[in-house]
């Protein structure tokens, strides 16, 4: 959106987080051609990733095993990346970024699930946001014995999506603790049952925001 005298307006900036094979990056599609279909200019991404450098970096931590301080700096690295060259000037063109996971996901799974540091991701969230937070996050609840059924009906697991159901368990209190102190910015979408509830529930949320 461009506004007189060359002024814009900030875009909108929605993350989509939840254990593997909650239905993120499914329901992403549809949110995303909904928002097009609604004549909203749309950024797709996703992290780790979302640049060159940063796609490289995703493939490293999902792939290589390592320290999960080593871990964490990779996905911020990347995160500061994506940020800089993709998200922040998409949001100044007035355009909606749609991105799959962000720094819950940090928190999470780095964080709840591996053990770094909340006060280490804390601070790397300060420098390398400095301020920036999603304007809404859809948050894809499914119990982990569900998720993993989805999962393993589909594809071969990563590193992270070979940990068990303990480690899963970890990774959905700590989204929950981080809807507890994000309220305004945090929807818990309930991802039990079909495709097509899911997908309704998710334009609820979406509508419900009051911005499309
Ligand atoms: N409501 C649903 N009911 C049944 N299956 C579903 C539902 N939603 C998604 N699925 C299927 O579950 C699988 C996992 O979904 P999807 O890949 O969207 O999850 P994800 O949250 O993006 O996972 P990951 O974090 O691993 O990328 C896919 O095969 C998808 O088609
Ligand atoms: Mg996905």
């Amino acid at each position: 959106m461009t506004g007189v005298q060359g002024s814009t307006v900030q875009g909108r900036f929605i993350s989509f987080e939840g254990i593997d094979g909650a239905g993120k990056s499914s329901h992403l599609e549809h949110a995303v051609a909904w928002l097009r279909a609604r004549g909203h200019d749309v950024v797709q991404t996703r992290e780790p990733g979302g640049t060159v450098l940063a796609e490289r970096l995703r493939e490293l931590v999902l792939h290589e095993p390592m320290d999960v301080l080593t871990e964490v700096l990779l996905v911020f690295a990347a995160r500061r990346d994506h940020l800089l060259r993709q998200i922040e000037p998409a949001l100044a063109a007035g355009r909606t970024v749609v991105c799959d996971r962000f720094t819950d996901a940090s928190f999470a799974y780095q964080g709840a699930g591996r053990g770094a540091d909340a006060a280490v991701l804390a601070q790397l969230e300060l420098w390398v946001q400095q301020g920036r937070q999603p304007d809404l996050t859809l948050w894809f609840d499914l119990p982990p014995d569900e998720a993993a059924a989805r999962r393993t009906a589909v594809r071969a697991p990563d590193r992270f999506e070979r940990q068990d159901e303990s480690f899963f368990e970890r990774v959905r209190e700590a989204y929950a603790e981080r809807a507890r102190l994000a309220p305004a910015r945090f929807r818990r979408l309930e991802a039990r049952g079909s495709r097509e509830q899911v997908r309704q529930r998710m334009q609820e949320h979406l509508l419900a925001t009051g911005w499309w």
